[in-house]
């Protein structure tokens, strides 16, 4: 299957590369009138949020599965990627991505070049043409909605990365959360690059034990949930 065939892509109509103050790009969407990454590093922002304070937090399993919510770039997959290669584990990554880019515009984002890894640049363009693949230690798979996720299904790690609350509020109301806790193995945990009160109180009241952490640059703090063992 091909993304192509899960839902209709996003074209240069829609989006256009903005490139941000740690010289890294990201895109700026018309639709949400957003950013995909902060305009203070989208690199930095990525490493910081999602694999300092959430991949690497669980690197004590023999292997570990997450949940992306807003695959967008494709960004934080591939660092997932990476990371996998460097620490040779086997990660399970699935990205939930509504509306897809094409991966022309991937390609025009230069994360292989800005990461160094021009050798590992097929495989970031291979996850915009590909809904399944499988890469030595790693296993990706993209779905359309968070509806196609299985009721038997935990993750380790959920890298939540929706569009800011002000442009998407519905994505994070508290039904969001429940699920998202429903879906998170004991001992895993939820990394967001917001701060705010009332997205720490719904992940709360869904039963994560949340703490404020220290954010990426330009940020004061981000939140990360963790579920009891
Ligand atoms: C902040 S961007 C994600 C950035 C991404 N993690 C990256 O590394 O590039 C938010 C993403 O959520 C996607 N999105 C918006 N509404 C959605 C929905 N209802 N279901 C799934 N994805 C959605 C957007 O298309 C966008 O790609």
């Amino acid at each position: 299957m091909t993304v192509n065939d899960i839902s209709p892509t996003l074209g240069w109509d829609d989006v256009y590369i903005v490139t941000t103050r740690d010289g890294s790009n990201t895109l700026y969407s018309r639709k949400f009138d957003a950013l995909y990454h902060s305009a203070f590093g989208a690199v930095g922002e990525s490493k910081h949020v999602f694999v300092q304070s959430g991949l690497s937090t669980q690197q004590n399993k023999p292997s570990i599965s997450i949940l992306e919510f807003g695959f967008g770039t494709g960004l934080n997959a591939f660092l997932a990627y990476l990371f996998s290669l460097k620490h040779h584990i086997e990660i399970h990554y699935t990205g939930i991505e509504a509306h897809p880019i094409t991966q022309p515009i991937a390609a025009k984002l230069e994360y292989p070049e800005y990461l160094g890894c021009t050798e590992e640049k097929e495989i970031f363009e291979r996850m915009h043409t590909r809904t399944e693949m499988e890469v030595e230690k790693f296993h990706f798979k993209l779905i359309p909605t968070i509806m196609a996720l299985e009721a038997h299904m935990a993750f380790d790690c959920i890298f939540f990365d929706a569009f800011a609350p002000g442009a998407q509020p519905e994505l994070w109301a508290q039904p969001m959360f429940d699920l998202l806790f429903r879906v998170t193995s004991s001992g895993g945990c939820i990394v967001t690059y917001c701060a705010q009160g009332e997205a720490r109180r719904r992940m709360e009241a869904a039963g994560f034990s949340v703490e404020r952490i220290p954010g990426p640059p330009g940020k004061r703090e981000m939140l990360r949930g963790n579920k009891p063992q």
